[in-house]
């Protein structure tokens, strides 16, 4: 390898027609070369800790093959361990919606510059094998080709095995993209970092090597092609073995703290809610302070403010509640019966149909009630706010907006495609959860639309999702519960799941 030079003296530009080739995906498009925290974010996400476990006890067996007996040994212990016995809808949906989130933050800034710049882009990935990289590569990186190690199926189950010639090493990667580009076609760049891609490098006009470098800062966020706004999946570092093993490790005991915070939190009453919630360790910040309730207004007519707030977590309307101070009733889109039965404060019952969720709302403010809503409609993970329903101007001109963050350090508390009812055991398994809630001035009437404003309600939900965006220094976006539900679970999120 030493006669390649290195990926940064490798010039981007004029490279319009070209077409480049990456050796693999560990160490060449990706500055780290351990595949292990892929495989164990996809052992978690198919087959839970137990799975995460037992790809953890065999991950020493398979440092021992690397090192003694080969690269390949090595691999397919990983993918045996990982595998085995999965239905291969559940890997493929995995790699869809988990993996590029944890792909995107660790791209190789020189070896990222040299294939944005070329045309057609193909990869031969070995130790990752190719049902686990392509969904990303193909819709956030633009590749046209990915070839790589596949794994054997019977009847949709994986076996474990690798099909044959095996895992793609050496002659093999050359073999590969020979079968694919057809024989005459020549490849203009390649690209590697160990002996074994000779071969493939060989074939290429042109050869350059990734040198080990773990101290290079990778792509940042906004240089992406495609910023990843939608992904799933209940880990939110990437489990390096240490990791991994410290989140077995905690498993149990978060899993008990989680019990005991929730069934605190839900029993306990509003005046208390706040400091309990320090002291079981879950940070709460409130900035800014909600409008006071006007005593003679509880129970009067058309009394009830709206709180409408970006979606976080299925907790937001308990931490609004807590850092209110007073009643107020929630929404939710009947799915999870176990969170509605721990709810301290009223929750209503809607259903995602238009009139009906109108009425009901329009009773509740009535009846004096305090509402909270997330035009949203789901939860986004990543500095965006989606698009806002405008369902809430038009109910009411009583509004209050609400910025909210929070974060959560090893488990996601939210899903798409896993069992919503542990979404509030996940949130509260970490170990220092954290809310921040901030309260915005209430709209002014010539900002809502009553009937002087002449605003629609259009108008009105696109600058609450503005100015909520603005406080928290996102990002508004378009896109809508339909899209993230496209992309993660490739159905529109009308699949509803009860518990
Ligand atoms: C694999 O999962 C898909 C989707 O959940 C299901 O339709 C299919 O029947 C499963 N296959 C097997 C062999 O269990």
């Amino acid at each position: 390898m030493a006669t390649f030079p290195t990926i940064d003296k490798c010039k981007s530009n004029d490279r319009k027609s070209a077409t480049v080739v990456v050796a693999d995906m560990v160490g060449c498009l990706l500055r780290d070369d351990s595949s292990f925290p892929y495989f164990a974010l996809i052992a978690f996400d198919v087959g839970g800790i137990v799975r995460l476990l037992l790809l953890l006890l065999v991950w020493p067996l398979s440092r021992l093959l690397y090192y003694f007996v080969s690269e390949s040994a090595a691999t397919r212990v990983l993918i045996f361990a990982t595998f085995a016995g999965v239905n291969v809808s559940k890997i493929e949906s995995a790699a869809t919606a988990v993996l590029p989130k944890f792909y995107s933050s660790d791209l190789h800034p020189d070896t990222w510059r040299v294939i944005s710049a070329c045309e057609r882009r193909c990869i031969v990935t070995a130790s990752i094998p190719r049902i686990m990289v392509e969904p990303f590569l193909k819709s956030y990186l633009g590749f046209d080709m990915v070839l790589g190690t596949e794994i054997a199926t019977y009847n949709g189950i994986a076996t474990g095995f690798v099909c044959p010639p095996g895992v793609l090493i050496g002659q093999h990667k050359a073999d590969a993209l020979h079968k694919a580009l057809g024989a005459k076609a020549q490849t203009d760049i390649g690209i590697g970092n160990k002996h074994t891609d000779i071969a493939l490098i060989g074939m290429c006009k042109e050869g350059y090597t990734v040198p080990a470098k773990p101290t290079l800062e990778a792509v940042r966020r906004e240089e992406l092609p495609k910023p990843i706004i939608f992904h799933d999946g209940r880990l939110v570092q990437k489990p390096t073995p240490l990791l991994a093993f410290l989140i077995i490790l905690w498993f149990p005991i978060g899993f008990f703290i989680a019990c005991l915070r929730i069934a605190i939190m839900s029993l306990l009453p509003q005046s208390l809610a706040y400091y309990t919630s320090w002291a079981l360790g879950i940070r709460v910040t409130v900035n800014g302070t909600p409008p006071t309730l006007a005593k003679h207004s509880i129970g009067c007519k058309n009394s009830g403010q709206i709180f409408i707030s970006n979606h976080r977590t299925v907790l937001d309307a308990f931490f609004i509640y807590l850092a209110l101070g007073y009643p107020i009733t929630g929404p939710t889109y009947s799915t999870t019966r176990l969170l509605e039965f721990l709810s301290p404060f009223k929750v209503v019952r809607i259903s995602r149909n238009r009139e009906q969720d109108a009425a009901t709302i329009k009773k509740l403010l009535q009846e004096g009630n305090n509402i909270y809503l997330c035009p949203e409609g789901t939860t986004c993970r990543e500095p965006y706010v989606l698009r806002f329903s405008a369902l809430f101007a038009e109910l009411s001109d009583q509004l209050v907006p609400v910025a909210i963050v929070s974060h959560q350090s090893v488990f996601h508390g939210t899903t798409v495609r896993g069992w919503k009812a542990m979404d509030p055991f996940f949130f509260s398994m970490n170990p220092f959860p954290s809310y921040e809630v901030t309260f915005l001035n209430k709209l002014a009437p010539e900002q809502t639309c009553n009937a002087t404003s002449g605003k629609t309600s259009f108008e009105v939900a696109n600058y609450v999702q503005r100015i909520i965006a603005a406080t928290l220094s996102y990002e508004c976006t378009r896109l809508t519960r339909k899209d993230k539900y496209r992309v993660l679970a490739g159905n529109d999120g009308n699949v509803v799941r009860t518990a």
